[in-house]
């Protein structure tokens, strides 16, 4: 039933929708490629370093281009690269310790870079009119203020964004502290980012992007590979679960049916480790799961599942291999960070997530994005709460992200959640009907931010709002 909404979502868009952008898209040639499973192993993008590093800061440089990649085995494919890579090459950020990067824009549109999850000030938080034209550099700093999480890092140019992220304008940041060096978690290759995605091949392999075109993305990429296999030792591994999607859900588990113990969500470390046997993320959203491979025979093949796959291509997306034993020193960590008392809220904001036929767009609040006009003006460090509800007439999932706060997701519809969102959150799943209510309170930085659907495409038709946040 769920399921089968998520695909409404885009039988709807692509269907009725037009995008207000100026462009109009070519329609695709030939039929999809689609690529046989578990042929290539799992590639993880390599870390970037520094070009400079002083007593505080690192400066990093990547430039956008276009560039051909090997997607499908033995052709190429033109994709928008940061620095040649697809994904993106990984930054690792130490908490306290400031981050500069330095990005060029190579590619022939206008460009802006957001660190998703990240509390960064406003002027280099990546709002959709700052952008780069092509030819333009500019330097984002992060100041790495907050806890230990998988961040991400893509494209947020107004209206543009969801053909940027899809065409390859994403990649990981990891953010470490002390603290969670200590919990002796799996690292070095143990510790492993993996971004989920799908994509649309035509019959030269060339990417396609139409708006909407759900359906359609039906090879399903782990870290720029479709479904990969990812030999491992038979130890404990850390995976960095992404969703990089424009529009589709994931629902994680096991061939076997095995457990997974889920650490973290979007903002760090959750209160307790979460064992299950399922892991759900919606765009953007990230988990971070510990699974012991010595539980299994050296020789056995695992395959993690996609429970929302709407066919043995999109159900089917990695298999694990199990090699060798290897030494193991980490630990599933018993006490992680308890979460501070909710403070009492003294504001309460009304969010609905719809789409509107008369207006052929994703709206919030029944208004079309406007760069110029805030849609809330949110005082520094007022604790508030906010009831989001999905009114969409045509039952389709929504998933609210909101820039540089980490939030808490305290009820659906009345209903408390469970543990694998009781932690830090940036970005959340509102089904059909529901009203799913977050305590959000904003720190650290004053000035113009957005909150927006993160399908994607509906990020990129309308539904998205600018929140500035006033002293
Ligand atoms: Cu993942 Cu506004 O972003
Ligand atoms: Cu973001
Ligand atoms: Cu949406």
């Amino acid at each position: 039933m769920r399921r089968r909404d998520l695909f409404k979502a885009g039988a709807v868009a692509g269907a009725a929708l037009v995008l207000p952008a100026q462009r109009v898209l070519a329609a695709a040639a030939g039929t999809p490629v689609t690529a046989a499973p578990f042929t290539m192993p799992l590639r993880v993008p390599p870390v970037l370093t520094p070009v400079r590093s002083t007593l505080s800061t690192d400066y990093y440089e990547m430039a956008m281009r276009h560039t051909d990649v090997e997607i499908i085995p033995g052709t190429t494919t033109r994709v928008l690269s940061y620095g040649g890579e697809f994904p993106g090459p990984t930054i690792h950020a130490l908490r306290g310790r400031r981050v500069v990067v330095r990005h060029t824009n190579n590619l022939t549109e206008d460009v802006v870079v957001h660190l998703h999850g990240g509390h960064t000030a406003a002027e280099h938080d990546g709002f959709p009119t700052d952008v780069m034209a092509p030819g333009e550099s500019r330097d984002y700093v992060y100041e790495n203020q907050q806890q230990a999480a998988t961040l991400w890092y893509h494209d947020h140019a107004h209206h543009l964004e969801s053909e940027h992220v899809f065409l390859g304008l994403s990649g990981f940041y990891l953010l470490h502290d002390a603290r969670e060096v200590a919990l002796a978690l799996p690292a070095g290759p143990y510790d492993v980012p993996m971004l989920f995605r799908d994509a649309r091949f035509d019959d030269n392999a060339a990417l396609v992007y139409n708006f909407g075109d759900v359906e359609a993305r039906n090879v399903i990429l782990v870290n720029g590979r479709p479904r990969p296999f990812f030999p491992v030792a038979a130890r404990r591994y850390r995976l960095r679960l992404l969703n990089g999607a424009n529009d589709r859900a994931f629902k994680f588990s096991l061939s076997d049916g095995g457990e997974l113990t889920q650490i973290s969500s979007d903002g760090g470390l959750l209160p307790e480790p979460v064992t299950t046997n399922t892991v759900q993320l919606f765009p953007g959203e990230r988990a971070d799961v510990l699974i012991d491979f010595s539980r299994y025979q050296t020789g056995t093949q695992v395959v993690l599942r996609n429970e929302f796959g709407e066919s043995e291509e999109t159900t089917s997306v990695l298999r694990f291999d199990v090699g060798r034993p290897a030494r193991d020193f980490s630990r599933v960590p018993r006490y992680l960070p308890s979460m501070p008392a909710l403070p009492r809220a003294s504001v309460t904001r009304d969010v609905a997530l719809a789409f509107d036929l008369s207006a052929g767009a994703f709206l919030i609040n029944g208004k079309k994005f406007d760069p110029d006009t805030p849609m809330f003006r949110a005082k520094l460090g007022v604790p508030e709460v906010w009831r989001v509800t999905n009114t969409d007439p045509y039952d389709i999932p929504h998933n609210l992200h909101l820039h540089l706060v980490q939030f808490r997701v305290l009820d659906r519809d009345g209903t408390p959640v469970g543990p694998e969102e009781a932690g830090w959150k940036d970005t959340v799943t509102v089904w059909p009907g529901e009203t799913v209510r977050i305590a959000v309170t904003f720190t650290g930085h004053t000035g113009r931010y957005v909150f927006h659907c993160h399908l994607l495409d509906h990020a990129a038709s309308a539904m998205m709002a600018r929140i500035d946040v006033v002293p």
